[in-house]
């Protein structure tokens, strides 16, 4: 999923759905550009390749129920409220203008989305970069960091 969202894509979606909430709540306006349609992502390794560590099961039911349910709402939210943006960025970056369920739903939606991708069979090891740095300024090592967090 990328993340890059400048600032003119956040005016240009904040005054559209802006103009398509207010236009809906007149009653004047229907949906100029049809409702989003969010789906869930695939993902890109088997459920049960991530066992023992993350039983299928649980990832079934993270996958069918629970991230699954907050597609079909978000998608039913939607439609309800006129939110014609099928960004999932952009509604997020303006979440606070939405009722709790669009919130709940959308902030859903993307935690799931982003959940599948930061694990894959046999990951892990040594942090890099900044992650790495941090870790080695506050535990002076990665091994030392792994024996507190284990203790
Ligand atoms: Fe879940």
């Amino acid at each position: 999923m990328e993340n890059s969202f400048s600032r003119r894509d956040f005016i240009k979606a904040s005054a559209l759905t802006t103009a398509g909430v207010l236009a809906a709540g007149s009653g004047l306006v229907a949906a100029p550009h049809g409702d989003p349609n969010f789906s869930l992502p695939e993902i890109p390794y088997d459920l049960k390749s991530l066992e023992p560590h993350i039983d299928a099961l649980t990832m079934e039911i993270h996958y069918t129920k629970h991230h699954k349910g907050y597609v079909d709402n978000l998608n039913k939210l939607c439609a309800e409220m006129h939110i014609h943006d099928s960004n999932l960025e952009n509604i997020l970056a303006m979440v606070s203008r939405f009722p709790q369920a669009v919130r709940n739903n959308a902030g859903g939606h993307w935690n799931h989305s982003f959940f599948w991708t930061i694990m894959k069979p046999n990951g892990g090891g040594v942090p890099k970069g900044k992650m790495l740095e941090a870790i080695n300024t506050s535990f002076s090592s990665f091994e030392k960091f792994k024996e507190l967090f284990f203790d």
